[in-house]
């Protein structure tokens, strides 16, 4: 990839929710995500009867991961539930201090975030809501709908990725169905 990268633009296809051209494609199976649910017995269970099926898939445009470049793509997260979860991204920290914009265009969930300290806040997203992830805060999008849950997402190049925190610790609350409707429980078994 070039250190300077030229101006482009691409289609975001608005009516199905997917970006046109990207160069960067990441699939994310329930095997990947297994230690991120509450239940992993349920989890096991659909890897075994489903052949260990995709949660989600994200379509990026890339770049290199130098300061004042930016990332943007896609995100597509299909419905489902392990346990009473619903589907759901890993959800990670951004190692640099740098805040992310979603915005939604298709289906219906509720992105989670919460910080080291102990705030926690969460926000619906769906076709139009454009949701701000301020610096700091680690952020998981949770499809609450029976269809998928597309969105478009921009952020810093340089953030960087931090996985291991929300893997270790798991995020305070958990989105769960209850009597049919999306509830935001506590973790019983999250640690700060
Ligand atoms: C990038 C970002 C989103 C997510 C994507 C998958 O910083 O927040 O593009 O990467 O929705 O979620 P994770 O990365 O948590 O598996
Ligand atoms: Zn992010």
């Amino acid at each position: 990839m070039p250190d300077i990268v030229k101006p482009y633009s691409v289609d975001l296809d608005l009516s199905i929710g997917t970006l046109r051209s990207f160069n960067k494609k990441v699939e994310v199976k329930l095997s990947e995500l297994r230690e991120f649910f509450f239940n992993r017995e349920a989890a096991d269970n659909i890897i075994k009867k489903h052949n260990d099926p995709a949660v989600y898939v994200y379509f990026e445009n890339s770049h290199p991961h130098m300061r004042g470049e930016m990332n943007f793509g896609v995100t597509i997260l299909s419905p489902g539930k392990v346990g009473c979860e619903y589907n759901m991204t890993r959800g990670h920290y951004h190692s640099r201090r740098r805040g992310e914009v979603y915005v939604g265009l298709r289906g219906e969930g509720i992105v989670v975030m919460q910080t080291k300290d102990g705030m926690f806040f969460h926000s619906p997203i769906r076709r139009g809501k454009v949701v701000y992830v301020p610096p700091s805060w680690a952020h998981r999008t949770v499809n609450t709908c029976d269809r998928k849950l597309s969105f478009f997402y921009a952020y810093a190049s340089d953030a960087g990725h931090d996985y291991g925190t929300i893997r270790r610790k798991g995020f305070a609350k958990l989105v769960v169905e209850k009597c049919g409707k999306p509830k935001i429980i506590d973790n019983p078994r999250f640690t700060r």
